[in-house]
């Protein structure tokens, strides 16, 4: 999946909304020979992702989303990973208290429906991936319907991939090799 585009060098792999950089820390375990930044608007998590993350020579940024990344990567990003808020802002309250006590809002807060990050991430994202790139973005199930839709009005091909281990749903899009 990696080996795609045309560009020299080692793939370039991004994790945005990257929390303690666990992600990233695991791609590179996975795969060594990718570029890896992360990136996290809280300063906490940045603070927590450049230990576990440049400790096995990845690279951490701050800021919101794209605007934290160095601008060299637009066009170069071969793997786009975001696990971004997506909790409709009503329904935080309702959230167990592991999540709703300790969790910072701006972990969680996705707006009303959730789906704000994803319409941002969709939209600003095909100018950061090269052509051929994909965007892995986590979602619910409830939210799995809308968050394909933004990304095939972005568009990206998309599909879906669920586990039922770990409760996990990610929507895969790939970007043509045709830029859009
Ligand atoms: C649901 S957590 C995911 C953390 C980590 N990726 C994981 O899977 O464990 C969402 C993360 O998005 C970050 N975040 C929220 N708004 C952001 C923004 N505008 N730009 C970058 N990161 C943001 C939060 O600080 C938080 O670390």
């Amino acid at each position: 999946m990696l080996l795609i585009g045309n560009h020299p060098g080692p793939p370039v792999v991004v994790d945005l909304c990257c929390g303690s950089g666990a992600v990233g820390a695991a791609i590179i375990r996975e795969f060594p020979d990718v570029e890896l930044h992360a990136a996290d608007i809280d300063p906490a998590a940045v603070q927590c992702s450049r230990r576990n993350i440049e400790s096995v020579g990845g690279h951490v940024h701050a800021g919101d989303l794209f605007e934290a990344l160095p601008p060299a990567l637009r066009g170069r990003v071969r793997v786009l990973t975001v696990n971004a808020p997506y909790v409709p802002t009503e329904a935080i309250g309702t959230m167990p208290p592991e999540a709703r006590l300790y969790e910072p809002v701006v972990s969680l807060d996705g707006g009303p429906d959730g789906l704000d990050f994803h319409r941002r991430i969709a939209a600003e994202g095909i100018r950061w991936l090269a052509s051929g790139g994909y965007l892995l973005i986590e979602t619910s199930q409830r939210q799995v319907a809308g968050t394909s839709e933004i990304l095939a009005a972005a568009g990206f091909a998309v599909r879906t991939a669920h586990s039922e281990e770990l409760d996990g749903t990610v929507v895969v899009g790939r970007l043509g090799a045709e830029r859009v």
